[in-house]
């Protein structure tokens, strides 16, 4: 049986993908610094374990690695899921508030692969996927939260050349709008919040966590076993381009 390490799996996505390396048979430690909810979500998905584990503090980091390692072996599989996005405008966010940003979605990742990729290496196999997001590739606010994806689908680049030779993949998926909880709640409240977001999308659609878990258990199976430092946009078309642009310009060839 594979083994996995999902961080940030108390979130809709986390739990999502958790999910689905369960259905393919893994077994799955679900990591986050919201012990109560993670907790909850193991009870609730069967072959599924919590732990407790802040990406920010680099002690916590190293015991839940650890404490895995010794237990279940080098992972199969690593997800990078966890991440803080504060936002704020750039010239005023204080230094608290864009540092956690950079520190729990760059730091998190930085510290995690330090923690786990040397079993990994020794072990001679492994899949690590990371979620970036379109925020990484193009402007659409949240600033440092950005800044740090675009570091996450650097980093990913750069692990996947050091460790392919050990027979370890890294790679990345940049989700676009994903219904959250957050949104969930939202949508609750007025169907309609997310109507115009939805307009940017060429499928017509926002994302569910189950889009970006799909892809993910896909990135981290053999089926992908010679695909490493990739990243796999799920976001509905939005990154092909500008429809809208095109429209204004006059030099659209569509239909609609
Ligand atoms: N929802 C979207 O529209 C969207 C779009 C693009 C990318 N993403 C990415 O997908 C992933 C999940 O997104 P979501 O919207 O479900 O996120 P979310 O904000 O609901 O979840 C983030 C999770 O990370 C955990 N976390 C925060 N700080 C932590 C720390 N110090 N240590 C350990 N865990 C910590 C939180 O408790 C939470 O469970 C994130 O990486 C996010 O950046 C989401």
């Amino acid at each position: 049986m594979s083994n996995a390490i999902v961080t940030g799996a108390a979130s809709d996505i986390g739990q999502a993908i958790a999910r689905a390396i369960v259905s393919e048979g893994g077994h799955v430690v679900l990591a986050d610094n919201d012990l109560a909810t993670v907790e909850e979500v193991a009870r609730e998905i069967p072959g599924t374990e919590a732990v407790y584990l802040d990406l920010r503090s680099p002690d916590s980091v190293r015991e839940v690695a650890s404490d895995f390692i010794e237990r279940h072996g080098a992972p199969h599989q690593v997800v990078n899921g966890a991440a803080v996005c504060n936002g704020g405008p750039f010239e005023s966010v204080d230094e608290a508030t864009w540092s956690q940003d950079l520190d729990v979605v760059l730091g998190g990742t930085i510290r995690l692969s330090q923690a786990l990729l040397p079993a990994m290496r020794e072990a001679g196999r492994g899949s690590v996927v990371n979620i970036a997001s379109v925020n990484g590739h193009a402007y659409f606010g949240s600033d440092v939260y950005s800044a740090a994806k675009a570091g996450v689908l650097n980093l990913t680049r750069t692990l996947a050349v050091q460790y392919g030779p050990y027979g370890v993949r890294v790679n990345s998926v940049s989700p676009g709008t994903v219904v959250n909880a957050p949104r969930r709640r939202q949508l609750a409240e007025d169907p309609h919040a997310l109507d115009r977001a939805t307009e940017w999308y060429p499928l017509g659609r926002v994302g569910a966590p189950e889009d970006v878990a799909d892809a993910v258990v896909f990135l981290l199976s053999d089926r992908a076993s010679w695909i490493t430092g990739t990243d796999l946009r799920v976001d509905g078309g939005l990154l092909a381009g500008m429809r809208g642009l095109a429209q204004a310009l006059d030099t659209s060839g569509d239909a609609g």
